[in-house]
C-alpha cells in the first residue's frame, strides 16, 4: 500500500505541471527544462510525482518511474525487466548504458534482468584501482561502475543519507545524480525541479504506520516504539519478538534502520592490520572466519562490511552457488593516506591466504562498497543498514539483489551471516535443513515466524 500520492487525473496534472504529458514515451519532449521548472513552481508533492513519472527534457527518454515502478512498490524486480523486454526491447529501460557490454555490437542485458543496473562511483582521492599485480589502473574519469538492485522509495522520507553506501546526503543531491547518471540528461535540471521531486519520494510510504514515524520526526517528536499489534499467541506476534531480539541489533528503532548498541555497530568493524588482514578467532563450518578484535571507536557514517559482497565473490570463485550464473567485475584497490597518493596505506582485499575484513580469502571484490567513497578501508565492502518496513513488496534483496526473496534472505541470515559475527552471539548450533548445507543459527520454527512476520512489516 501507498499513501499519500496525489490521485490528481493525468490531465489536470499536465495541466499543472511538466509540459513532457505530451512526449511519447521514450521521446522526451523538446521544451526547455526551465520552462517546466517554472509551470510546476506553486506544485506540491504531485508535481513532483509528474517529473518522477515521466521523462524530463534533454534527456535519454528514461523518467524516475522506468526503474523505480509504481506497480512494484518503486523498486525494480527481475520479473518486470524480463516481462518488458519480451513486450518491447525498445523501451528506455534498455539503454546502451545498462547493457552488459554498452561497446558490443549486439547489446545483451542479463544484469538488468537479475534487476541490476551499472552504478558509476566516482573514487576517493586518496584511492586508486590497481590489478592482480599492483599495478595502478585507474581510469581517466576515476571511476569504476558496480552492479546494485534498484532500492524502493518508499520511506526515503527518514532514511538519510542516500544510495547503498550513503553517498548522497539528501534527495535532490540524490535525484540530480540519478538524472545525470541514468537519464543522461545534458542540461543541468534546475534545483526547483529537483526540490518537486524530493517532495514527492517524502510523501511516498509503505504503510499508515511508516507515514506517521515520518510524521513524529518531522515534528521532532519521537516516533512510537516498533509493533504491529498483533493479536497474542499468533504465529506473527512471535516472529515480532524474534524480529526484536535479533534483528533490531542492527534495524532497531521505529526507523527499522538504527543501530543502537555500540558492540554490534563495532562488530562490522574488525581490526585491520597494516597488511589488511584481521585478528581471527577460528573457523565456522562454512570457512567463513570469525574475526577476534573489533573497533569500538567508529560511528557513522562508516559503513562496515555485513558480508553481502564477499558471499557474492565466494559465487565468482565457485566456493558457493551462483545461481544468476553472472559475471561480477573483481577489483582491488590502493588506499594512500591523503590525496597526494605518495604514500601507501594498504592494497585491499589482503592476497590470499590473508584474510581480512570480508572473513574469507578474497583474490578481489565485486563491490567495494563505501571504502572508494570515504577513502578508508574500514569501509571495505560496508554497505547502510536498509530500513525494512514494506519489506515483503520489494524483493529481491540487498545492494546487489542477491537474494530472490524473503526465504532466501532469512535463510542466508541463519547459514551464513548471524553465525559470523561473534558479538551477536548466534553460533550455528541447530542442524542442517538438507545435505550439503551449513548448520543454522535459526531454529526452523523462528525462521517461519519471522517470515510470517516480515509479511506484515
Ligand atoms: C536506470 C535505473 C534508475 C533510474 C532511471 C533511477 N534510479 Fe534511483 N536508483 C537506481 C539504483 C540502481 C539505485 C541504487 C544505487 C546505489 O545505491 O548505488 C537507486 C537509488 C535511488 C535512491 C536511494 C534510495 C535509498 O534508500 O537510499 C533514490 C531516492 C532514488 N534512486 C531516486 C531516483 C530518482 C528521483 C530518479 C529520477 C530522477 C531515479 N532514482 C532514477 C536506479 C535508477
Ligand atoms: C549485524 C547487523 C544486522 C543484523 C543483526 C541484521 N541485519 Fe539485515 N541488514 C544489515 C545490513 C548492513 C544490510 C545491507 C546489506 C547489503 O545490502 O549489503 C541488511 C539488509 C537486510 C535486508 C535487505 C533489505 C533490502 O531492501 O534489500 C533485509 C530484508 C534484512 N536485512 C532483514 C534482516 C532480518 C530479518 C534480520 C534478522 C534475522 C536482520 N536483517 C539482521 C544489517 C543487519
Amino acid at each position: 500500500m501507498k499513501i499519500g500520492i496525489g490521485s490528481l487525473s493525468s490531465g489536470v496534472v499536465c495541466a499543472l505541471a511538466l509540459a513532457a504529458c505530451s512526449g511519447v514515451e521514450g521521446s522526451p519532449p523538446d521544451d526547455p527544462v526551465d520552462e517546466a521548472a517554472s509551470a510546476i513552481s506553486d506544485g506540491n508533492s504531485t508535481a513532483g510525482k509528474h517529473a518522477f513519472d515521466n521523462a524530463l527534457p534533454h534527456t535519454n527518454g528514461r523518467a524516475c518511474a522506468t526503474c523505480h515502478v509504481e506497480s512494484e512498490h518503486l523498486a525494480l524486480s527481475p520479473q518486470h525487466v524480463a516481462a518488458l523486454y519480451l513486450q518491447n526491447p525498445q523501451d528506455p529501460l534498455f539503454n546502451r548504458i545498462d547493457a552488459d557490454d554498452p561497446d558490443a555490437a549486439v547489446l545483451t542485458f542479463d544484469h538488468l534482468k537479475a534487476g541490476l543496473v551499472r552504478v558509476t562511483v566516482t573514487l576517493a582521492d586518496n584511492v586508486d584501482e590497481i590489478d592482480g599485480s599492483g599495478a595502478v589502473i585507474t581510469s581517466a574519469a576515476r571511476t569504476i561502475s558496480v552492479w546494485r538492485g534498484v532500492p524502493t522509495i518508499e520511506n526515503v522520507g527518514y532514511t538519510a543519507p542516500y544510495q547503498y553506501d550513503g553517498r548522497a546526503p539528501t534527495l535532490p543531491v540524490q535525484a540530480d545524480a540519478a538524472l545525470h547518471a541514468h537519464s543522461q540528461i545534458h542540461r543541468e535540471p534546475p534545483a526547483e525541479v529537483l526540490a518537486k521531486i524530493a517532495s514527492f519520494e517524502r510523501s511516498v510510504f509503505s504503510s499508515p504506520a511508516a507515514a506517521a514515524v515520518s510524521a513524529s520526526l518531522a515534528a521532532g517528536t519521537t516516533p512510537a516504539p516498533l509493533d504491529l499489534h498483533f493479536p497474542a499467541g499468533s504465529v506473527e506476534a512471535a516472529g515480532q519478538t524474534v524480529f526484536q531480539e535479533i534483528c533490531a541489533k542492527c534495524h532497531g528503532g521505529p526507523t527499522t534502520n538504527a543501530v543502537l548498541d555500540k558492540a554490534v555497530f563495532g562488530s562490522f568493524f574488525p581490526v585491520q592490520h597494516a597488511d589488511g588482514t584481521i585478528d581471527i578467532a577460528g573457523f565456522l563450518p562454512t570457512g567463513i572466519a570469525l574475526p577476534a578484535t573489533f573497533r569500538d571507536d567508529l560511528t557513522p557514517p562508516h559503513e562496515g562490511t555485513l558480508g553481502i559482497s564477499a558471499i557474492a565473490t565466494l559465487g565468482q570463485l565457485g566456493a558457493l552457488p551462483n545461481p544468476s550464473g553472472l559475471s561480477l567485475p573483481h577489483y582491488r584497490f590502493r588506499f594512500y593516506t591523503d590525496a597526494t597518493r605518495a604514500h601507501l596505506l594498504v592494497d585491499m582485499p589482503p592476497l590470499p591466504p590473508g584474510i581480512g575484513p570480508s572473513l574469507i580469502p578474497e583474490p578481489f571484490t565485486v563491490d567495494p562498497g563505501r571504502a572508494i567513497i570515504s577513502g578508508d578501508p574500514y569501509d571495505w565492502e560496508g554497505f547502510d543498514v536498509p530500513q525494512l518496513r514494506g519489506i515483503a513488496g520489494t524483493a529481491p534483496y540487498f545492494h546487489d539483489g542477491s537474494a530472490p526473496d524473503l526465504h532466501s534472505l532469512v535463510d542466508e541470515y541463519s547459514r551464513l551471516i548471524l553465525p559470523a559475527d561473534p558479538v551477536l552471539n548466534l553460533p550455528p548450533i541447530f542442524p542442517p535443513e538438507g545435505p550439503g548445507l551449513p548448520p543454522e543459527a535459526l531454529t526452523p520454527l523462528q525462521k517461519t515466524q519471522l517470515l510470517a512476520f516480515l509479511q506484515h512489516l
